[in-house]
């Protein structure tokens, strides 16, 4: 009893709510959650080609042929007379981005290419210059984004610049640059353009930056960065700045908001606000040889899973010389701007809740504060066939359990125990990519973090990479070969695994263990102790498997064992205690444990 109420204090946590270090200027943003990138400039027109040749290197972007196929600046600009200006109607991305459900716009105002797509005073290499009439593609999102009730925000590629003589391109580690020189660039095109760009547009929402690597690895000074950062300030001191400037959010917390790679997800949660910048296919500008579609589902999980860690996710069009958005893309999106409509409450402005964000298999929980509720969104990633969801981990009992998507609220039925909810599902999941519960507590429920939770099908799967404490100088292989060789321990002395389970329904449970032990049989054993009761198991060699055929590809088996059965003789709390004994120079590579 002593016990369980050290491990109770241990365990429970009432870390107070909300992203923390969001500042004032940020808190639309986290509010917002998910927005439309768009990568359209002169290289639209070359999807991916020039003079027959595909875009070269591996990389793939459509967006970086200037560089990669070596095309002069000005022959590059001919590219513009396939553009059919008659068509090209930025309206309509911003008519997409909001039936999208999305709720802000970056646009590339000036990508690598050094190409503005405005009418500068400052250079000649714009849509000023190239077209007639004239186009202002910024002035133009900038009507339409008001209109609409978008935020607009603008890519400003500050540190590569293609065009400018004395701007930045890769080549310039080999054909130097000095850095004086660099900074004529940066005070002849940088500072004025964003001036212009600050001052000529109405609110500037975010200034998106793209240096992905840290000031200090290239020729862009801290001071220029400053610089930047403060005539921004002073000019649209409501304007993000994100970290792609070049300055990470730990070396200067006036940074905004920190950018995660392209395409890079979210695996851990924080407290200051992120974002993920991500393509439906490949290529961030149009490329006529992307197929690699990602679901509707898949973008769905992104932009949830990024939620329930307190990012944002930003999913980029990239529309062809015309202003076309692929079909692929924009039913994507379309269909994804459905989902919100009906679930939206479970994104915009919610937030990552405490628990371990990989603790359940059927998906992942965000939550908010809303009036005198406190509301946790279940998102149900695969609707288990037994019509049952299991929620471990909080202890406090639920006011009221309903489908998001039930306008009606009716009350789905569930049990409550200890740390462990119980939901019952209706027969039909109500929405084909992620159905959503919403679980209604008084206040923010208390939780009990570090629990085990039980699978969708009633067992609990203790892995050497979820115990609790998690042990500091444990080493845990990494799986090979998609798992062939599993995660697992390899102990060659006395190794000990903990775990916390919560008990709903008592009784005896049968336990597996699975290991691989490439020695000879001897008195190696495995034991467990759990419920004041000890099972003890022989180690035995498990051999091998084959791969593949004729590879020479033989791997050392991991197999379950059953060792027995525990009796959990009432509901509660339990420690699980296994320790592997070798007693010979040969290591027992462990696995886990399954208790059912
Ligand atoms: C990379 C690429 C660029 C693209 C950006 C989007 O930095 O250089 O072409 O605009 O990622 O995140």
């Amino acid at each position: 009893m002593k016990n369980l109420i050290v491990l109770i204090c241990l365990l429970c946590s009432l870390t107070s709510f909300g992203q923390k270090n969001t500042n004032e200027r940020a808190k639309w943003f986290t509010d917002a959650r998910f927005g439309m990138f768009i990568h359209w400039g002169v290289y639209s027109g070359a999807e991916g080609y020039w003079k027959g040749e595909k875009l070269r290197h591996d990389n793939n972007y459509a967006e970086w042929i200037l560089y990669r196929n070596r095309i002069e600046r000005d022959e590059y600009v001919t590219l513009l007379d396939r553009f059919r200006w008659d068509e090209i109607d930025p309206e309509e991305w911003v008519v997409l981005a909001k039936n999208s459900g999305m709720k802000y716009i970056t646009i590339t105002a000036k990508h690598h290419d050094g190409f503005g797509l405005w009418d500068s005073q400052v250079s000649d290499y714009d849509l000023g210059n190239y077209t007639n009439p004239k186009r202002d593609i910024i002035a133009e999102m900038a009507e339409a984004c008001k209109k609409h009730g978008i935020k607009l925000c603008l890519y400003y590629s500050h540190w590569v610049d293609w065009e400018h003589p004395l701007g930045w391109d890769h080549t310039r580690e080999i054909y130097k640059i000095s850095e004086s020189d660099y900074d004529r660039y940066w005070q002849q095109k940088v500072i004025p353009q964003i001036t212009e760009l600050l001052t000529k547009y109405g609110e500037i929402s975010m200034l998106w930056f793209d240096m992905w690597i840290h000031h200090s690895e290239s020729i862009v000074s801290k001071d220029q960065l400053l610089q930047l950062k403060s005539l921004i300030r002073e000019l649209q001191p409501n304007c993000l700045v994100n970290s792609r400037l070049g300055l990470s959010i730990e070396e200067d917390p006036d940074i905004d908001y920190k950018t995660l790679g392209d395409n890079q997800l979210g695996e851990k949660k924080e407290d200051f606000p992120w974002q993920s910048p991500a393509t439906v296919a490949h290529s961030w500008g149009f490329h006529s040889s992307d197929s690699q579609w990602k679901s509707t589902t898949t973008l769905l999980k992104s932009l949830i899973g990024n939620v329930s860690l307190n990012g944002n996710f930003m999913l980029n069009i990239g529309p062809r010389a015309n202003g076309d958005v692929p079909f692929e893309i924009s039913q994507r999106m379309l269909e994804m701007g459905k989902w919100l409509q009906v679930n939206g409450e479970s994104i915009y402005g919610a937030e990552a809740f405490d628990l371990n964000k990989d603790l359940h298999d059927w998906g992942k929980i965000t939550c908010k504060q809303d009036g005198n509720s406190f509301k946790l969104f279940l998102h149900v990633y695969n609707w288990p066939l037994n019509k049952l969801i299991n929620l471990t981990g909080i202890t406090a009992t639920p006011e009221k359990i309903y489908l998001l998507a039930d306008t009606q609220k009716s009350p789905l039925s569930f049990s409550h125990s200890g740390a462990f909810t119980q939901i019952i599902l209706p027969d039909n999941e109500p929405d084909p990519y992620v159905s959503v519960l919403v679980v209604e507590y008084q206040s923010k429920p208390e939780i009990m973090d570090g629990l085990v939770a039980q699978t969708s099908d009633d067992g609990y799967s203790l892995l050497p990479g979820n115990q609790n404490p998690q042990p500091e100088s444990m080493k845990i292989a990494s799986p090979v070969k998609h798992g062939t060789v599993p995660a697992h321990v390899s102990a060659d002395g006395v190794t000990d695994f903990s775990w916390k389970i919560y008990v709903d329904k008592p009784g005896e449970k049968r336990v597996d263990v699975s290991y691989s032990f490439q020695g000879n049989r001897n008195n190696s054993q495995i034991v467990l102790n759990a419920a004041e009761q000890s099972l003890y198991h022989p180690v035995h060699p498990t051999g091998q498997t084959v791969g593949e055929p004729n590879q020479n590809w033989h791997i050392d088996n991991f197999e379950s064992n059953e060792i027995g059965t525990i009796n959990f003789l009432k509901p509660g709390f339990y420690t699980i205690e296994l320790s592997i004994q070798p007693t010979e120079a040969d290591p027992i590579k462990f696995q886990w444990l399954w208790i059912k």
